[in-house]
């Protein structure tokens, strides 16, 4: 059986996916930029391994008392299996013991299957950016935690 295990995304971590970031996760960040947010103080990033494999990542910035989401995905062939129902509620545990009261996140509005796991978590929406990913809209969902 696979062992499934929530841990601290380290930067020593991203070098075993550097190479595949891109095409097996996702392609709006790159390692350049993700290596920064996991060196920032102010960020929180976890990953999913599962066994030694790194199937997905995703983190929070924590600004006084409010998080916000600044990214969360899976390994396209890893997705379904509640990996990142698993992120997210570590994510909101960690925001909890920060004395955050809100999470926020921005999601586009075409993205169906994010959208349903916000939703899912109890997150609302409180608002909306027209255009704001080249001709798609982005939809602001805050969970009150
Ligand atoms: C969005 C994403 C992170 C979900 O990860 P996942 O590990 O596959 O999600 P989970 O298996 O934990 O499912 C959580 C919920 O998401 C929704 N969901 C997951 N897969 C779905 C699908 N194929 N169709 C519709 N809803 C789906 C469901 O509500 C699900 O809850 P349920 O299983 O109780 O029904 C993943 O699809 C991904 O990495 N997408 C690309 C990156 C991205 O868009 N990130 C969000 C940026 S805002």
């Amino acid at each position: 059986m696979n062992n499934i295990s929530i841990e601290k995304f380290n930067v020593s971590d991203l070098e075993q996916i550097k190479v595949n970031l891109e095409t097996e996760f996702d392609n709006f960040w790159n390692s350049n930029i993700l290596e920064k947010e996991l060196n920032s103080d102010t960020s929180f990033y976890l990953c999913c391994k599962l066994d030694s494999e790194i199937v997905g990542y995703a983190g929070i910035t924590i600004v006084l008392d409010i998080a916000e989401l600044d990214n969360i995905v899976i390994k396209k062939d890893k997705r379904g299996n509640g990996f990142s129902s698993l992120l997210l509620k570590e994510l909101i545990k960690i925001a909890k013991s920060h004395h955050c009261t809100k999470l926020n996140l921005e999601v586009a509005s075409n993205n169906e299957i994010a959208i349903n796991l916000y939703k899912k978590f109890g997150f609302k929406q409180v608002g909306s950016r027209t255009n704001y990913y080249k001709g798609v809209d982005a939809l602001l969902f805050t969970l009150d935690i």
